[in-house]
């Protein structure tokens, strides 16, 4: 038989229309700071962990802070961004992405969750897509941030496969960085300008055909 690839999944941006979210309750702290924060500052907090977004905003506005300070920003964006999520459902998944989980399942694929997000598993459930992954990763699990590739190794180890057979879905570009680097093949889920590091590019899932998903399988 042919060896299962393993297919892993970022998930702010890439399964959930969850950016808008983090967007939304840094540009609260952005603001009350007085530091300018656009849409297009926030491509660079995209698949970085909280504590590291928070320094760049910082850093953005040549803000300084104590550590106990700092502290208290970051439970003040995490409660924001939790109030977003309280009525989360199915209904936020992004197009496409339940077809391809479900095709993938059908082919007897593996596959993992490899999330910067510390909030992974409670939107999985949410959704009630959990019981798709063979394996989760999330920030819970690392020590160092994509464009570090140590969420994409871990998760590929859990699935017991080797980089090469593993596949990455992205929608940042610390993410298509860190899929590069574990020598993965990316897939950019989003802005192909943004995402131009990507082997290859869709607008979203919706895009994504059944002959792409074989030519992975079949790779
Ligand atoms: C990533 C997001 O998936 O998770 C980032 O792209 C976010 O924007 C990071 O900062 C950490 O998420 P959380 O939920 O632990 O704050
Ligand atoms: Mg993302």
């Amino acid at each position: 038989m042919k060896k299962k690839k393993g297919f892993i999944f970022d998930l702010d941006g890439v399964i959930v229309d969850t950016a808008k979210y983090h967007y939304l309750a840094w540009k609260k702290i952005a603001d009350s700071l007085n530091i300018e924060f656009t849409h297009e500052h926030n491509e660079l907090l995209k698949g970085v962990s909280r504590v590291r977004s928070l320094d760049i905003i910082l850093e953005l506005g040549s803000v300084e802070a104590s550590q106990e300070q700092k502290d208290q920003w970051l439970v003040q964006k995490n409660e924001e961004y939790l109030s977003y999520l309280v009525d989360m459902d199915q209904s936020e998944i992004l197009p496409g992405v339940v077809p391809v989980l479900d095709y993938l399942k059908a082919n007897e694929q593996l596959i993992a969750l490899g999330s910067a997000s510390k909030n992974a598993r409670p939107i999985l459930e949410k959704t009630g897509i959990l019981s798709y992954f063979d394996a989760i990763v999330d920030g819970n699990d690392v020590s160092n941030a994509k464009p570090d590739p140590e969420v994409f190794l871990i998760a590929a180890q859990q699935l017991n496969t080797s980089p090469n057979d593993a596949i990455v879905f992205e929608d940042s570009v610390a993410g298509i960085q860190a899929a590069n680097i574990a020598n993965m093949t990316s897939v950019g889920i989003g802005d192909a300008t943004v995402l131009h590091e990507a082997q290859h590019n869709f607008k979203d899932f919706t895009f994504i055909g059944t002959s792409f998903l074989n030519e992975l399988i079949e790779k």
